[in-house]
């Protein structure tokens, strides 16, 4: 009997594991099994490595080999998971797994799941698919839905709870066959949200076709939505299909929405209550079934207000809502979507892992630039970095980025944001005392939200969660 899953090929795509172990390894075997099927590897041989690369970098799957695991890793662990509760933990056991299952519960509560020696890629990728084919460990507030996000994740890389609660919906919507919106600022992933929501969805095995409303000329959007038939005009010899046709069964994405022509939303409108589309010069109607999802850059609701956009338009495409928030607004996903991209571009260049690593300074100079272009603008700059960076060099630097940005004024930590209130501090205040104040202060006005208090108080939301952690 052929089993369905095992002839899949194994994909760790997007994912970086931290192998912590001390054993020599068949480093061709299993580490080089895991790197081809796309994770990036990480080796630690004590706990204090370990540590070191888990506050530096964003690690999705750790591997620790049991005896090497102390009280203090296993506290690590559980800050990761409660603040990343996709992070996977596996234990390596040298022997017989159910007696140390039982007997320690600190571990038990972390952990994900048990790999015996000898370790064996394949069987643990596998391993890996099935824990993220499920709620993970000690997490009660992960929904059922939760398995058809994982199933995105590898290609979708987020940890922000903003992008968490902006996606939550999403298995639902693709469920439902409804016309959704996407918005949010360029580059923020809404394509991607509109091919998730395809592949999702019951129409998967139909076409995904996408258009850029807002890159067409007035004049030639309409055939290209709706085709058009020979002779419709002066140089028209055949008919042609358009996007409408040949998105046929499958889902049809509009992108820039808000760039359509008023006369134009008109008859999308007619096409989406009526099913059937006319080609251009075509008088017998085409039934069409078709899904359409909408996105926009621009706030459509003020478009509607401004009378550039068709109000019953808008009611009927703002059935179901996605927004992504700026990537500013989710600093957690920074570093994770750099070293992704960097790692990425390194790969498509041919270069030989290790890759080189960013360093603190540059994190730390990534997570406050405003990111205007979002995730794609950071993309570019990953890409640069990686294309132009010294041959011999280990780490990228501050230096290695500074010219890719485009924006030179980085938010001044010395100012106080605007219409800040002020605090009062009496002279002799400790200055500990002043910034544990200061801290307090800047965490009520931005109601707990601990990423842009970080970046009011100008340091990194690494630094941050430092400074709450000493002071507790
Ligand atoms: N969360 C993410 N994880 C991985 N790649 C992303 C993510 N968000 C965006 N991207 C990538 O960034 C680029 C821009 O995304 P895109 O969906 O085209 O943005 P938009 O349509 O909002 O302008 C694409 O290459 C996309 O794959
Ligand atoms: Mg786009």
């Amino acid at each position: 009997m052929r089993n369905q899953v095992s002839d899949k090929k194994p994909d760790l795509k997007g994912f970086s594991l931290l192998l912590l172990e001390d054993a020599p390894l068949p480093p061709d075997t299993f580490e080089g099994a895991l790197r081809s099927f796309g994770a990036r590897v990480i080796h630690a041989s004590d706990t204090g490595e370990a540590i070191r690369v888990l506050a530096r970098e964003h690690i999705g799957i750790i591997a620790a080999s049991l005896h090497l695991v102390d009280e203090r890793f296993i506290e690590m662990i559980r800050e990761q998971k409660a603040r990343y509760p996709d992070t996977l933990f596996y234990l390596i056991t040298e022997q017989d797994y159910d007696r140390v299952e039982t007997s320690l519960d600190a571990v038990n509560q972390v952990v994900d799941d048990y790999i015996q020696k000898p370790l064996d890629a394949l069987r643990f990728t596998r391993m890996v698919e099935t824990t993220l084919g499920r709620p993970r460990t000690g997490n009660t507030s992960l929904s059922v839905v939760e398995p058809l996000v994982a199933k995105i994740k590898p290609y979708f890389l987020f940890r922000s709870s903003a992008m968490r609660s902006a996606l939550s919906s999403l298995p639902g919507i693709a469920a439902s066959g409804q016309t959704v919106l996407i918005s949010g600022e360029t580059g923020t992933g809404k394509e991607l949200v509109a091919r998730s929501i395809h592949v999702l969805s019951p129409r998967s095995s139909g076409p995904f076709v996408p258009i850029n409303c807002g890159a067409i000329p007035e004049s030639l959007i309409e055939g290209e939505l709706f085709g058009h038939e020979k002779g419709a005009f002066t140089g028209a010899h055949r008919t042609r299909k358009g996007k409408f046709e040949t998105a046929h069964n499958g889902t049809l994405f509009l992108d820039e929405i808000g760039d359509m022509p008023l006369t134009l939303q008109v008859r999308l409108l007619r096409v989406l209550e009526e099913k059937k589309i006319y080609r251009v010069g075509g008088e017998n109607p085409i039934p069409v079934n078709v899904r359409v999802i909408a996105a926009t850059r621009i706030d459509l609701a003020k478009a509607v207000s401004d009378g550039l956009f068709r109000e019953d338009l808008y009611y009927r495409l703002n059935v179901l809502r996605i927004h992504l928030p700026p990537l500013r607004e989710r600093i957690e996903d920074i570093s994770l979507l750099a070293v992704h991209f960097l790692d990425r571009a390194f790969a498509e260049m041919g270069r030989i892992p290790p890759y080189p690593v960013l360093s603190s300074e540059t994190i730390y100079l990534l997570e406050r630039y405003p990111w205007r272009g979002n995730v794609r603008e950071l993309r570019n700059v990953m890409t640069r970095v990686a294309t132009l960076l010294p041959p011999g060099a280990k780490q990228v630097f501050p230096q290695h980025i500074l010219s890719y940005l485009e924006e030179t004024e980085m938010p001044a930590p010395s100012l106080p944001p605007q219409g800040a209130s002020l605090i009062t501090i009496p002279l002799g205040t400790p200055l500990g005392t002043v910034e544990e104040l200061l801290i307090r202060e800047t965490l009520k006005h931005t109601n707990g939200n601990r990423s842009r208090a970080a970046r009011l108080l100008g340091v990194s939301l690494r630094t941050l969660r430092r400074k709450l952690n000493q002071k507790k």
